[in-house]
């Protein structure tokens, strides 16, 4: 079976490296198909494997069963070869049956002469006239809540037809944020800073300015082997296509994690510590309010600083964010033990280079990654 996961730009690899880990063949996972960024084809074995992946995996945002590729025009014509597309779709009764309602959704990347909404209506109007003219009846479509949501992405003239594994929702909601921190980093992308820093369980680890907890939280769900799915499990749409899925047992890891989380807010902190608790870690996880400027004070030696400072685009006084970019690099470097790294992801490519200098650190990886609309770097500094 055919699969699409999705992820945020700048972490295919990341998605890659989990597939493997798994145990799909490198030869059968391909980044970047048809164009599309932010997307990791797979072959797996069934449709048991795909569920079980969008139940686990801690790097994707989406699963689908691929249904086919397909050219279409990106001038308005465009539009009826969609709507051709979707009256074609073959395997389509397999999942839909006459019971069951549906929706489509579009993202798009391109120059067309149509928008999102204006595929998904005549997709959705394809589809309906398929089945008026096979069994004389019209399927019932569900905008907020379907059981089977299909997904006609375009890239240019490629339009990809799949089946959406997960529902309204992204994984990266992943069902633990209680306390609604006002600039959160997105779930899969701190687990993909984890892996890119290559984090060991057994090496401690300090979010200096933790928000409202997203990184040490992550660190502490892939360290004790939590699905990432687990706090959403009935959410799927995957139990509402199959009617026998079967998620693995998953087993604990026995390790002891040093974890820590700190923020000079203490309105964040307690909201950290709420976030913790729903995901079922606070256990593993010491918080407390620090300033940054503290941070030598709190802790004497740490493996891998990794963190998420503000961008200080929503603070009026830009001194005040350089004074906090400055004791983030003069702290981490008195704290980091020997074989080190910091890790941290900013839109502020600008103040980053000036500390790299000033302090002396070694600059090792450099991405780009999308998080959301905002292209942001993430780094990894050595001593
Ligand atoms: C972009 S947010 C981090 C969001 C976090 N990664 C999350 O997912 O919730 C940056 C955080 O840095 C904190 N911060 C700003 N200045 C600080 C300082 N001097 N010391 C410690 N934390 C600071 C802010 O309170 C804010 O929570």
């Amino acid at each position: 079976m055919k699969i699409i996961l999705t992820c945020p730009i700048g972490l295919e690899d990341v998605v890659k490296k989990d597939l493997i880990e798994w145990g799909i063949k490198e030869e059968d996972i391909y980044l970047f198909p048809f164009g599309f960024r932010g997307r990791v084809f797979a072959e797996v074995k069934d449709y048991q494997e795909a569920c079980n992946l969008a139940y686990f995996l801690h790097s994707i945002n989406r699963v689908f069963i691929y249904l086919g590729v397909f050219e279409v025009k990106q001038s308005l014509e465009g539009l009826e070869q969609i709507k051709e597309v979707a009256f074609n779709l073959e395997d389509i009764e397999n999942f839909l049956d006459i019971s069951k309602t549906f929706a489509v959704r579009c993202s798009r990347r391109g120059k067309h002469e149509y928008r999102s909404p204006d595929v998904e209506k005549y997709a959705g109007a394809g589809i309906v006239e398929r089945y008026i003219s096979k069994y004389g009846k019209r399927p019932r479509v569900n905008l907020e809540n379907p059981d089977i949501l299909l997904r006609f992405d375009l890239h240019n003239e490629n339009l990809v037809v799949g089946l959406d594994l997960v529902g309204y929702e992204s994984l990266n909601k992943r069902g633990y944020r209680i306390y609604k921190h006002p600039a959160p980093i997105k779930g899969p992308i701190a687990y993909g800073m984890l892996r890119l820093i290559d984090w060991k369980f057994e090496e401690s680890l300090v979010d200096p300015m933790c928000g409202g907890g997203t990184i040490p939280i992550e660190a502490a769900l892939y360290g004790l082997n939590y699905p990432a799915g687990f706090l959403r499990k009935e959410n799927f749409l995957f139990w509402k296509i199959f009617e026998n899925v079967k998620l693995k047992d998953f087993q604990f890891r026995n390790v002891s994690l040093s974890l820590f989380g700190f923020d000079k807010f203490k309105k964040h902190i307690d909201g950290a510590k709420l976030n913790a608790e729903k995901a079922k870690v606070l256990n593993f996880i010491n918080f407390d309010v620090v300033d940054v400027s503290d941070l030598s004070k709190k802790i004497f030696k740490v493996d891998v600083v990794l963190t998420n400072p503000p961008y200080g685009l929503r603070i009026a006084n830009p001194l005040e964010t350089e004074k906090v970019y400055n004791n983030f690099f003069k702290e981490s470097k008195k704290i980091l033990s020997e074989k080190g790294r910091i890790g941290f992801i900013t839109s502020r490519d600008d103040l980053v280079h000036r500390y790299i200098s000033k302090y002396g650190f070694n600059l090792v990886h450099k991405r780009s990654i999308y998080h959301g609309k905002l292209n942001v770097y993430f780094y990894i500094l050595t001593l």
